[in-house]
């Protein structure tokens, strides 16, 4: 395998821009391939938050699957990527994730990423949470996965939403030692 392949998961939090925002960054990278699968409701919220169609999105994916083709590659061990991303996460799918109920390829895909011991990043995105969020949360972060929420940082004095966007992004990517230049860095 010469490219690092690196499977991307949009589910129906706000903030489609966080993955949007991955997609772009990771398409100018000739070392990545990106595998994406959007939830069917993250096709509500990019046309709720963005100017982009859910086509528009998936063009800057290398590889596209539908969200209900649970026998497509990324559902299998058999598949080998670096690690999977899902940006952001919604309560709903890092639930499934926490309990191994894999009812989608977003979930399968991600439990399959666990079971591998493959890298898993969650962007999760809500607030306030209950105790029964952060339960689950606990429970994967015991798992093995990477809780991070895109909390934005302002020690970069952030003059943009893109900035801050960028920022979140940047720091995911630093986990899998990808580095797209984009993060402001404290010195
Ligand atoms: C505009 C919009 C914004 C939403 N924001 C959030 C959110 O920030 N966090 C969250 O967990 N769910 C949010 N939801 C609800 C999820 O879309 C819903 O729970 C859905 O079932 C998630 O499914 P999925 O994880 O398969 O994408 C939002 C829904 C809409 C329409």
């Amino acid at each position: 395998m010469d490219k690092k392949r690196i499977v991307i998961g949009i589910s129906g939090a706000s903030g489609a821009i966080y993955g949007i925002e991955l997609l772009k960054v990771l398409k100018k990278l000739d070392t990545i391939e990106t595998h994406l699968i959007i939830s069917k409701a993250a096709g509500i919220t990019i046309k709720q938050e963005t100017d982009l169609s859910v086509g528009d999105v998936q063009a800057l994916a290398d590889v596209v699957y539908q969200v209900d083709d649970i026998a497509a590659a990324v559902s299998s061990g058999s598949f080998v990527h670096h690690g999977m991303i899902i940006a952001p996460c919604s309560i709903k799918t890092m639930s499934e994730v926490a309990c191994g109920i894999t009812s989608n390829l977003i979930s399968r895909a991600a439990d399959v990423t666990l079971k591998e011991q493959r890298k898993l990043v969650l962007m999760l995105r809500e607030t306030p949470l209950h105790a029964g969020h952060l339960a689950s949360a606990q429970k994967l972060a015991s798992m093995g996965a990477v809780i991070a929420p895109p909390v934005p940082a302002f020690y970069n004095k952030p003059t943009s939403i893109d900035e801050i966007v960028k920022h979140s992004v940047g720091r995911v990517l630093d986990m899998f030692d990808i580095g797209a230049d984009i993060v402001k860095r404290w010195k």
